[in-house]
C-alpha cells in the first residue's frame, strides 16, 4: 500500500490530480469507492467536521479501512477544513491519514503560528506511532459553502492567495500541502460561475518550486478547461463536495416522488448512490487519475 505522500508525488510528477470526495454516510462512501474501483484510481475521501460528526470519526476510519482491504486501492482518509486543534486531534486519534487545518479566517500571522503548531503536533505523532499523516494548510479567502447559491459569485483581488506569502507560509510552517484561493469558491453559483486566475496559480507555483503540493478546493462548478489547466499548472488535489450532494439529494427526491409507497431504505438510496458514483467517475476521468493505481 502506497503512502499518502507517494500518491501525491506520483500525481505531481505525472501531471494529474487526485480527487478528494466528501462523504457523510456509508452509501456515499461506497459509491465513491465504486467509481474509483471501476476507474482504477487512487482517491482521497474526506469528511468535514460536520460530516465526520454525523458518520462518526472512528466509523469513517473503520469503513475506509474495510474498503481499502476489499479493493486494495490507495484510499486516503482526510479531515476537510479542521478549524481547531481539538478536531485535528480527534481525526488523528480515529486514524485519519491526512488533515487540513483551515486557519484562513485568521489574520496571516496567527494562521501561520497556529498551522505551525499543528504541523509540530502531527510530526510528533508520526515519530511516536510510526505513522505518516499529510498536513494541508490554507491561505487566502475562499468564499461560499458546499451548496447551490442563487446569487452571483463575487471574488475580490484581496481574497486571492499571495505568492510571496504562500512561499513564506510553506517555509515557516512545514506543511505538506497548501489550499489556495485563485478564483475558486465552495458551492455552485447559479449566476456566474467560478473563473480561475491561472496566472496567479502560475506565480504561486513558481515561487514554491515544488516544495509543497497545491490543492484546489471548491471543485464543483469550475469549467473543465480551467480544471485541466490548473492540473497542468501543478494542482495535485481537487476537492469536490457540492456536485455529490446535489446528485444525491435530487436522486432521493425523484425516487420518493416516483415510488411514494416505498419504505425500504436501501431501495430508496440505491439510485442516490448510483448518482454519486456517476459524478465521481466523471471527475476522476477529468482529473486524469484513471488507471493510476500502481
Ligand atoms: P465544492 O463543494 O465546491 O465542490 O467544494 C468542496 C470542497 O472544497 C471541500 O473542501
Amino acid at each position: 500500500m502506497l503512502k499518502p505522500v507517494d500518491v501525491l508525488n506520483s500525481a505531481r510528477s505525472e501531471r494529474y490530480a487526485i480527487g478528494s470526495f466528501n462523504f457523510s454516510t456509508a452509501e456515499i462512501l461506497r459509491a465513491i469507492v465504486k467509481a474509483a474501483r471501476e476507474r482504477k484510481a487512487p482517491i482521497i475521501v474526506s469528511t468535514s467536521e460536520g460530516e465526520g460528526n454525523f458518520i462518526g470519526f472512528r466509523e469513517a476510519a473503520a469503513l475506509t479501512n474495510a474498503w481499502r482491504a476489499a479493493t486494495k486501492l490507495p484510499i486516503i482518509l482526510n479531515l476537510d477544513h479542521g478549524k481547531s486543534s481539538e478536531i485535528i486531534k480527534k481525526a488523528i486519534a480515529a486514524g485519519y491519514d491526512a488533515i487540513h487545518f483551515d486557519g484562513s479566517s485568521l489574520p496571516y500571522e496567527k494562521n501561520l503560528a497556529e498551522t505551525k503548531k499543528i504541523v509540530e503536533y502531527v510530526r510528533n505523532i508520526e515519530k511516536t506511532f510510526d505513522r505518516q499523516i499529510l498536513v494541508e494548510g490554507e491561505l487566502g479567502y475562499l468564499r461560499g459553502s458546499s451548496n447551490l447559491h442563487k446569487e452571483a459569485l463575487e471574488i475580490k483581488p484581496e481574497d486571492l492567495t499571495s505568492p510571496d506569502q504562500a512561499n513564506e507560509f510553506a517555509d515557516k510552517t512545514g506543511i505538506d500541502s497548501l489550499a489556495v484561493a485563485i478564483g475558486n469558491a465552495h458551492g455552485v453559483f447559479a449566476k456566474g460561475g467560478e473563473k480561475l486566475d491561472l496566472e496567479r496559480l502560475r506565480e504561486i507555483r513558481s515561487k514554491l518550486e515544488g516544495k509543497i503540493f497545491l490543492v484546489l478546493h471548491g471543485g464543483s462548478g469550475i469549467s473543465e478547461n480551467d480544471i485541466k489547466e490548473a492540473i497542468r499548472r501543478g494542482v495535485v488535489k481537487i476537492n469536490v463536495n457540492t456536485e455529490i450532494r446535489v446528485a444525491y439529494k435530487e436522486a432521493i427526491e425523484e425516487e420518493i416522488k416516483e415510488k411514494p409507497e416505498e419504505t425500504t431504505p436501501y431501495k430508496i438510496l440505491e439510485p442516490a448512490a448510483e448518482a454519486v458514483r456517476k459524478v465521481v467517475s466523471e471527475k476522476i476521468k477529468l482529473f486524469g487519475s484513471e488507471n493510476k493505481v500502481l
